[in-house]
């Protein structure tokens, strides 16, 4: 579509105003693409103000405007701003799609092969269909929806704990600013995922970075870290934490649980990957609290698609309140249809196998890339991951992880850097390799190939 659109671009140019583009039919043709391609690349055009389509009789050049010659002085807004800004750098990296040709090792959400995307259309399309889609939804979320993530979550858990919120970024904006004024200390996992980094430090925080080891948070660290900065929240990612891959150990979820008793905090807990297992994962956090210490985020993109934007948090007592409340404030609530669409999805009988199908997809993916990774690269140390889309890779000492992963995409193969994911310095290089994001297993393969010539010149 965009190279039909930029073919187009060119040609309006060359018209005069008023002038008559070729038929759809013609345009389909000459560019050998759907007919769906030359509306959408027509109606990205009308968007930009190049063509005026019109119904019946097709679309013509628009005349130039003339305000595109003297560009707006924006200069004041600069003052205006201030020196407050939002660091978006990392989590564009993330949710920009690979160029052309380039493997995508990078990106945090399940190749479109491995989406539901027919039940999800089938749920989109019964949600459309109710005659109050578009009602508000009752506050707090659809009471089935809420029941549903209770059921899922277990422990003591009821509907009433739950609230329906739009995603798990949004949901880590609201508890945070729910939980933290600005200029609090956050604890955090280190390395830790870099969306937490970029939305606590736009909400004012100070995350303050606790080592991990191959067992997950160190809990020894994560008490001193309680008692030099008096912080009364810690943000971790206790099942198949991003970027490493590690599951909290059973003795120290235990030991974590009572580290933030001690120090009077909250534990929020961001279960992004639960639905990923390639091995069983241990029950929540949430499921072993009995004072409402934690704070519970359920995403269920990752098993699904980016857009299906809808997640909950769980909480008990007045922190669940206060989120509630922050929520209602923010953004009233999540989109119904979405709400409603979710609920489909989840109660179809595909819904189970789905989810089979993607693990087992993913243990055989994670298991070809450590194949390529033992033939091409195997001076990289890399861990094997129980669940979820990423490999932690340790750079030989030297190495420049954010100069390797510019120089492997100039090579054709999209990988993150390691270094965002540390709240502060890193204590070695690492690059955070990605294998459901790939289209397939022989790309998985090609990639670490194309990153081991990088790696080797
Ligand atoms: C650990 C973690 N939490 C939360 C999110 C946010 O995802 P979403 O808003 O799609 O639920 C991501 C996405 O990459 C993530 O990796």
């Amino acid at each position: 579509m965009a190279a039909l659109a930029d073919s187009l671009r060119a040609d309006v140019h060359r018209m005069g105003a008023g002038e008559r583009l070729p038929s759809s039919r013609s345009l389909v043709e000459r560019h050998g693409v759907s007919p769906v391609t030359v509306s959408r690349a027509l109606a990205l055009l009308a968007a930009e103000g190049l063509v005026v389509t019109r119904p019946g009789s097709g679309a013509f050049a628009a005349g130039r405007r003339e305000a595109a010659a003297e560009p707006a002085d924006l200069g004041w807004q600069a003052v205006t701003l201030g020196d407050r800004s939002v660091d978006a750098a990392g989590v564009s990296w993330l949710l920009t799609p690979p160029p052309e040709g380039v493997i995508a090792l990078s990106g945090g959400y399940l190749h479109p092969t491995l989406q539901p995307a027919r039940a999800l259309a089938t749920a989109m399309a019964r949600a459309a269909r109710r005659p109050d889609a578009w009602e508000m939804p009752r506050l707090g979320g659809m009471p089935e929806l809420r029941a549903w993530f209770a059921r899922t979550v277990g422990g003591a858990v009821s509907p009433a704990d739950v609230v329906i919120t739009s995603g798990g970024q949004q949901s880590l904006t609201t508890v945070l600013r729910a939980l933290l004024p600005p200029g609090a200390p956050l604890l955090v996992e280190s390395p830790t995922y870099l969306g937490v980094i970029a939305v606590a430090r736009a909400s004012g925080l100070h995350p303050v970075p606790v080592p991990v080891d191959a067992d997950g948070v160190r809990p020894d660290l994560l008490a001193e870290a309680f008692a030099m900065t008096g912080a009364r929240a810690f943000y971790t990612q206790p099942t198949f934490h991003n970027p490493t891959g590690t599951v909290l150990g059973d003795e120290r979820r235990a030991q974590v649980l009572e580290v933030a008793r001690a120090a009077g905090a909250f534990v929020i807990e961001d279960d992004f990957a639960r639905h990923l297992g390639i091995v069983p994962p241990p029950p929540p956090l949430i499921a072993q609290d009995g004072d409402g210490r934690v704070v519970h985020i359920a995403s269920l993109t990752k098993a699904t698609a980016p857009s299906l934007r809808v997640a909950a948090v769980i909480a008990r007592g007045p922190v669940a309140e206060r989120i509630r409340a922050t929520q209602l404030v923010e953004e009233f609530f999540p989109a119904r249809p979405l709400q409603e669409a979710l609920l489909e999805l989840v109660s179809s009988p595909g819904w189970p196998r789905h989810l089979s199908a993607v693990r087992a997809a993913l243990r055989s993916r994670r298991d070809a890339i450590l194949t390529a990774f033992a033939r091409d690269l195997p001076e990289l140390r890399v861990n094997r991951p129980g669940g979820s889309l990423h490999l932690w890779a340790r750079l030989p000492d030297g190495v420049d992880d954010t100069a390797l992963a510019e120089a492997a995409l100039r090579a054709g193969v999209l990988v993150s850097a390691g270094r965002p994911f540390f709240p502060a310095e890193a204590p070695a290089p690492y690059l955070r390799i990605s294998y459901g994001t790939a289209a397939s297993e022989p790309e998985l393969a090609e990639g670490v190939r194309r990153l081991s010539t990088v790696l080797r010149s």
